[in-house]
């Protein structure tokens, strides 16, 4: 059988994944304390489905921010601990973040996921291409709108990564950059941080604008997220 994924033409060498609050820092923590991978799926019952079929795993994710009823985990950050995650999979479905990686692999042949905890990992990655290497940033945003936590981790990217590499930015690079290169230090004060704080994840926001406290590179293999040694 043919893979949906396989009848895209891949326009890109390498796709960034961000969803800072909170899916890629999810996916970041997990790794960062031994997660064996982490499988993003796009619906709830696609979960439930890899649950029946792989009772060891763990299912997690989120609706409307809060943990959806009947799994395991949700998708704070603060409950991946090392205590739960060690040498699990984790399959993860969230509103935006991951859909937004499945997306990002019907773009590029290379997935990566990026967040302010591995912020400086993902870069120096990226600086080992030559300028002819076609890089999309893929922000996940909230429901089809900007949002401005990931605008501000795409920007830090590009402008740490026009210093060594880039020739050619899109007017939303540019934006971003500029919007990084003015804030200099992550600002969650965006409606989806005020809505996280609401719902009493301020722990989250903490440990979301950590830049580089987890330094590990995240990408997605056969449909699995792995930290790469
Ligand atoms: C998402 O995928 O939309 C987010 O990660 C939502 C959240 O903060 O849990």
């Amino acid at each position: 059988m043919i893979e949906q994924r396989e009848l895209f033409v891949k326009q890109f060498n390498v796709s960034v994944v961000i969803d800072v609050l909170r899916a890629t820092s999810t996916v970041i923590t997990a790794l960062s304390n031994g997660a064996k991978s982490i499988i993003p799926v796009s619906t709830v019952e696609q979960a439930l489905d890899l649950k029946h079929r792989h009772p060891e795993y763990i299912i997690a994710g989120e609706r409307g921010g809060e943990k959806i009823e009947g799994f395991q985990l949700g998708n704070s950050p603060t409950e991946y601990t090392e205590a739960v995650v060690r040498d699990k999979t984790i399959v993860l479905t969230t509103s935006n973040g991951t859909n937004a990686i499945i997306h990002a692999s019907n773009l590029a042949e290379r997935v990566l996921i990026a967040s302010f905890l591995n912020l400086t990992t993902v870069v120096r990655e990226l600086a080992g291409y030559d300028s002819s290497t076609n890089i999309v940033i893929v922000c996940a945003g909230n429901n089809g709108e900007i949002s401005y936590e990931d605008t501000q981790v795409a920007g830090a990217i590009i402008s740490k990564l026009i210093k060594e590499r880039v020739h050619y930015l899109s007017d939303s690079s540019k934006i971003a950059m500029k919007l990084w290169d003015a804030l200099k230090k992550p600002d969650f004060s965006g409606e989806h941080a005020k809505k996280l704080s609401q719902l009493g994840f301020d722990k989250d926001l903490e440990l979301c604008q950590k830049v580089d406290y987890m330094p590990i590179l995240a990408e997605l293999m056969d449909c699995k997220i792995i930290k790469v040694e």
